[in-house]
């Protein structure tokens, strides 16, 4: 962020008036988590410097790292880091820190787009005729429902049995539905709520957005039994704008997004606060069968960072980001998640390249360092 004016010669680099800077947080975690995040990082540090913003990136435990060295998942010590940063960029954990990061800071919206590439059509299970025009947003609720409720394991006489409780306020429910409502008043005005309130008739989902679009006219809103919805969206996923679910729901339903978009390895979301404040990630998990090999995927995490970038206002540097993407996809690279079981050219033709996550790296790094990008300020 700009910070107050001295006599340049006097300050350290990130204290260049009119230079903005940011502090952000990697929490790298477990499996393939610290491979991802280290190549995102390397990846915006040097787009920092073209793009006319310093970047601080402090590092932080959390899962099994953290339960090794401070005995929990998620120490105080890592989210005092954490406080007061511009985000955090986050890799992978087996179980424990991450509700628990998302609660502390409120983190209730989040965000996935998937949006196939034009390269990676035939990557998709759907055929690639209904993915021309696919450009979802899924908004999940992420701090409430059934990973959070009540919960338990009792027994009664000789019978175990266990229980989760799905509970949503309805501001909880209001406040996501307000946010997913500006989401589709910024896209194509289309909003699909998923609900279940055939089984789960006290949770009034179609009720309570219909009373918040009330202040959102342009925007459709439709209800639909998740289950149908599910089918829908592999259907005719190019149909689809906005989708809002509940966190148990979203969650189910955003991995479709993966399969639409090819490979669960490229898509990114962001996890926001009401203050703007968010944690940006891949949507996978730690990849214990890949972890190590150093072929993980970054273009996940990468474009959980793109998230990030839009979210300070830094589009152009976002749209480096997604330009360098598409041209490497174009020119045939792929990691070995994308790697076709028979077809081995791009779509244009090209023999593919089978790549390493360092190599995916290099890519973004040469191309970044060929753009002399002018400064401009924050948009
Ligand atoms: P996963 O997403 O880790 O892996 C599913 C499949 O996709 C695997 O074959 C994996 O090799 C592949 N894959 C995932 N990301 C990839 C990438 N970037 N590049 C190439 N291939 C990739 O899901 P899984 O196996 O169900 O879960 C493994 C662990 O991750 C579990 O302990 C789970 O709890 C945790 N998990 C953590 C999440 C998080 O930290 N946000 C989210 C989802 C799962
Ligand atoms: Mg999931």
């Amino acid at each position: 962020m700009p910070t107050e004016q001295m006599p340049t010669e006097q300050m350290p680099k990130e204290q260049i008036p009119n230079q903005r800077h940011y502090r952000i947080v990697a929490l790298p975690g477990e499996g393939i988590g610290p491979e991802v995040v280290e190549a995102t990082a390397t990846i915006l540090r040097a787009l920092a410097d073209q793009a006319g913003f310093t970047l601080t990136i402090d590092y932080a435990l959390i899962g099994m790292p953290a339960q090794q060295a401070f005995g929990t998942s998620l120490p105080s010590e890592t989210l005092q880091i954490c406080e007061g940063s511009d985000g955090i960029l986050f890799g992978a954990v087996t179980q424990g820190g991450l509700l628990e990061l998302r609660k502390h800071f409120d983190l209730f919206t989040n965000l996935r787009p998937v949006r196939p590439s034009p390269s990676l059509l035939s990557a998709s299970p759907i055929k690639a005729d209904r993915l021309n025009h696919v450009d979802l947003l899924f908004v999940r609720e992420l701090v409430s429902g059934i990973y959070f409720g009540e919960a338990g394991r009792e027994r009664q006489q000789q019978n175990a049995y266990g229980f989760h409780t799905m509970r949503y306020a309805d501001e909880e429910i209001r406040r996501i539905a307000r946010v997913a409502l500006q989401q589709a008043q910024t896209r194509r005005q289309h909003l699909t709520v998923a609900h279940k309130e055939n089984a789960l008739p006290h949770l009034p989902w179609s009720r309570l957005v219909a009373s918040e679009a009330e202040a959102f006219p342009a925007v459709t809103v439709e209800p639909m039994l998740v289950d149908n919805l599910a089918m829908q969206l592999v259907s005719r996923p190019g149909d689809f704008d906005v989708v809002l679910a509940g966190n148990l729901f979203g969650d189910i339903l955003s991995d479709l997004g993966g399969a639409i978009a090819g490979s669960i390895g490229l898509l990114g979301s962001a996890s926001l606060n009401a203050d703007g404040f968010g944690m940006y990630e891949a949507v996978h998990g730690t990849a214990p069968d890949i972890a190590g090999k150093g072929i993980a995927n970054p273009l996940g995490t990468l474009a959980g960072a793109t998230l990030m970038l839009k979210q300070w206002g830094e589009k152009q540097t976002a749209e480096t980001l997604i330009t360098i993407r598409e041209n490497m996809l174009a020119q045939g690279y792929r990691t070995h998640d994308l790697r076709p079981a028979a077809d081995t050219t791009a779509s244009a033709g090209q023999p593919l390249k089978i790549v390493t996550t360092s190599e995916v790296v290099d890519f973004f790094i040469t191309q970044i360092q060929a753009r002399s990008q002018p400064c401009k300020g924050q948009e």
